[in-house]
């Protein structure tokens, strides 16, 4: 038995879902995998707790819940952040499920940074980073020896990045289309169905998958940076998010909608990213799909992509989650935790 110590930061949705994924099923992993997922450092904004012996997921959402931080928790330091926390957390991989930022990828970045001058691979859940330090993250992380891994980033749970790496392999991929945030398609299929604009936000919000300000979803800086992450991880590009292209979905009016539904069509936010003889394009728009299209049936908060690859033809995954996202983009998180440990060769993950 393994143990794989983890350091993680940000106990939001995600954060909370990994330690209830953790204190619930610590047991059925051990023995499916042969590793141990161990906290030895838990950061918020409030502070942070690190133990390298381990720390109680169960015990922990608990302090969340009644003090509103991680440092409530016994033994943790309000304030406690950077570098001391990840001396502290004394961990081989770094968990980064802060917030999101596309202005200067803080506080992600820093950690990150951090966790590959330690020699610590990184599982990361926030897209800040890869969108604006791509190049050198992965340059640095190369020259270290670290593992860089971000499913969760790209429509948790599809395994976009894991068809385009392990799946089509030998394959030339000349075009990758998908429905990739699910806000936008929750808002867009209830406005088919007759709902106005903002009562399709507010349906979204109830359900739980919008934010209180939806902006990055409905103006498609979301689906532009998950273009981004894509093209460069998946095509070896070198986009930036100003390169996309980019039309939310705030003109789109009910009328047209209801309209394409009733000739059997469905209007439909779709990234796409093209790569022509080695030129990588990447555009997020409104499209007008036939419901028989493998994204223009997608309704809700479904997901999927659609790869067009040349010998293999059209491959397409969709995605219709029942748990919460922060469960969902959670067991993704641990998607990736178990098989870098397969690859490190820590555990083993049955074939
Ligand atoms: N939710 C999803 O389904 C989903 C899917 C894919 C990717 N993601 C990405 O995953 C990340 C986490 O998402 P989420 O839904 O869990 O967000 P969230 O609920 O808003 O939680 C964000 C967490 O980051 C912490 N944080 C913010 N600034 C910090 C700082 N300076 N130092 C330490 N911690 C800090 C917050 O601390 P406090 O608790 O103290 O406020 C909070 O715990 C985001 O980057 C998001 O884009 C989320």
């Amino acid at each position: 038995m393994t143990d794989i110590r983890l350091a993680l930061t940000g106990f939001g949705n995600v954060g909370k879902g990994l330690a209830i994924l953790l204190a619930e099923n610590e047991e059925t992993y051990r023995r499916a995998y042969g590793v141990r997922m161990l906290l030895t450092g838990v950061a918020d904004r409030g502070g942070a707790i690190t133990n390298p012996e381990g720390i109680d997921p169960a015990f922990l959402l608990r302090v969340k819940e009644t003090t509103g931080t991680v440092a409530g928790y016994p033994g943790g330091v309000p304030g406690l952040a950077g570098t001391k926390f990840l001396e502290g957390a004394r961990a081989q991989v770094l968990v980064e499920a802060s917030s999101t930022n596309f202005e200067d990828a803080e506080p992600g970045w820093s950690y990150i940074r951090g966790a590959i001058d330690n020699g610590m691979d990184l599982v990361l859940a926030s897209k800040g980073a890869l969108v604006l330090h791509w190049a050198d993250m992965m340059r640095s992380a190369t020259a270290r020896g670290v593992q860089v891994r971000f499913s969760a980033t790209v429509g948790a749970p599809l395994p976009i990045l894991e068809m385009a790496q392990r799946v089509l392999l030998g394959s030339t991929i000349e075009v990758i289309e998908g429905i990739v945030n699910a806000t936008s398609n929750q808002i867009l299929s209830s406005m088919s169905e007759g709902l106005s604009y903002e009562d399709g936000v507010r349906r979204a919000q109830e359900i739980g998958i919008a934010e209180t300000d939806p902006t990055l979803d409905v103006d498609g800086w979301d689906a532009a940076a998950k273009a981004v992450i894509i093209a460069n991880a998946i095509l070896g590009a070198d986009l930036r998010l100003s390169d996309v292209a980019r039309t939310g979905i705030r003109g789109i009016v009910r009328r047209e909608l209801e309209e394409a539904r009733m000739s059997g069509a469905a209007i439909k936010s779709i990234a796409r990213i093209t790569n022509h003889e080695g030129v990588v394009r990447a555009e997020v728009r409104p499209d007008r799909r036939p419901l028989a299209d493998p994204l223009g049936g997608l309704r809700n908060d479904e997901m999927g992509v659609v790869f067009h690859t040349d010998p293999l033809g059209v491959m397409t995954s969709t995605a219709r989650s029942t748990a919460g996202g922060g469960i969902v983009t959670a067991l993704t998180v641990l998607r990736d935790l178990f098989n870098l440990a397969n690859d490190r060769g820590w555990g083993h993950v049955p074939a």
